[in-house]
């Protein structure tokens, strides 16, 4: 099987070394990849929503399964565009539908697919242009605090957590009357606040069976004891020591089935991975949020948990056969620590020259924002680097990615020091 892979995160870069492991992988190219993926494939330079050139790319190549990675092209239609087309609807592609990647793409769109099949979430209203005062009113009488959140997607930051009416109020008319995030913010949801701890479950459907991979826990803020704000992860673990045997069944029979049966039932095509973004409210799981792709850095810990081949689980959802698998996962506990530039989330530096590499022994690293540059290696992203380990418990997997998080060196490094630290 010839793959190619969308994406440049450190995400693609434990798909890419878990998909080359695969006796069935031929040949495996990465859009646009980094200096992680460049070990384990070809990166090769088109963009991930330049469908066109994606076409030409997979034609002269023959590729057999196009992977996306990141959301964005699945959102963008890139499974309409290829199934649409005649001399490329025969490619495999792991990821839904446009209308699918809605349950991403869209937080009015998953929020009513919740509703209509009784799927446990936070209670909300739908706002925008045409009922916009009726909004400030809601806002007024809500609790606190008052979750706004973005209708489409805003790179990770179209939700706003307040307990300040006014900056509620604000957030909600500079999203709507002032395109804070453009289109994206013109419908704004406004929801209960939820209390809990929260976790991911990822499941692979084929749009009628599915199967669960490892679920996982990241590190979204960026100070220690979840302070600061908001980044794209700054570490996680798998597996999650509260998720057990009993609060999984809860998830499966309460979201994850009644998620699949839904989509089917309104004939929505949905063959891929669903990340559900759950929190645990007093035992009972709740969906904060659906996307359409794998987690990240939630992959840098799934994948090396997971023993199934990761070509073969794609062609088991091809064939609509993955109520015949059964996933192996790892019994051991893996964890990852990521290495970021100094500012980040915020304004950061890049073409800091990164070192270290050969004394790292006891951890793969999956490199996020890297580039290569004359035989060296570069940082070229917020997130850089997740170090990420396997052993026997929790406690000694991060012990071995705390260890190879000092080794590993560039000008302005940081890290969170207490991932997994409350378990
Ligand atoms: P989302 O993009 O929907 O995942 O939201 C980003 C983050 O905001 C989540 O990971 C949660 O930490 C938080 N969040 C979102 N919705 C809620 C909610 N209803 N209650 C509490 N926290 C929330
Ligand atoms: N780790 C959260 C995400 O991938 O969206």
């Amino acid at each position: 099987m010839n793959i190619l892979l969308l994406g440049s995160g450190g995400r693609e870069s434990a798909l890419s070394w878990k998909l080359s492991q695969s006796p069935l992988c031929t040949k495996l190219f990465i859009a646009t990849g980094n200096a992680g993926t460049a070990q384990y494939g070809t990166n090769i330079a088109i963009g991930i929503n330049d469908f066109e050139s994606l076409k030409d790319f997979c034609l002269a190549q023959q590729i057999d399964i196009l992977f996306p990675g990141s959301e964005e092209p699945l959102v963008n239609g890139v499974y309409d565009f290829f199934k649409n087309d005649l001399a490329l609807a025969h490619i495999i592609i792991p990821g839904p539908s446009k209308e699918g990647a809605q349950l991403e793409g869209s937080k009015a769109f998953s929020k009513k697919l919740m509703a209509r099949h009784n799927i446990p979430t936070a209670a909300y209203a739908e706002f925008d242009e045409n009922n916009f005062e009726e909004g400030l009113q809601y806002l007024d009488n809500h609790t606190t605090p008052i979750v706004l959140k973005a209708d489409g997607l805003a790179a990770g930051k179209g939700v706003v957590i307040t307990s300040d009416k006014a900056e509620a109020k604000a957030v909600f008319t500079d999203m709507i009357r002032n395109a804070q995030f453009g289109d994206a913010s013109k419908t704004v949801v406004v929801e209960q606040f939820l209390t809990g701890i929260e976790l991911s479950v990822f499941a692979l459907t084929d749009g009628e069976n599915y199967v669960i991979l490892p679920e996982a826990k990241d590190y979204k803020r960026v100070g220690e004891g979840d302070t600061g704000p908001n980044t794209g992860g700054m570490g996680a673990i798998s597996p999650v020591p509260f998720a057990n045997g009993a609060f999984l069944q809860k998830v499966i029979e309460r979201i994850v089935e009644p998620t699949i049966n839904g989509l089917r039932s309104e004939n929505i095509i949905y063959n891929g991975f669903i990340f559900f973004g759950l929190i645990n409210v007093g035992g009972d799981p709740y969906v904060i949020e659906y996307n359409c792709r794998m987690g990240d850095p939630e992959t840098e810990v799934v994948m090396p948990r997971l023993e199934n081949d990761l070509v073969e689980l794609v062609l088991q959802m091809e064939a609509k056969k993955l109520n015949e698998v059964t996933i192996q996962h790892s019994p051991k506990a893996a964890a990852t620590v990521m290495l970021v530039s100094a500012g980040y989330p915020g304004d950061y530096p890049k073409g800091k020259l990164i070192t270290g590499f050969e004394t790292v022994e006891d951890s793969l690293l999956f490199h996020a924002g890297t580039k290569q540059n004359n035989g060296q290696v570069e940082t070229s992203g917020g997130r850089v680097i997740a170090i990420t380990s396997l052993a026997d418990d929790l406690k000694l997997a991060l012990a071995n990615s705390y260890k190879n998080a000092e080794l590993v060196q560039f000008d302005g490094k940081n890290f969170r020091k207490d991932i997994g630290f409350e378990f």
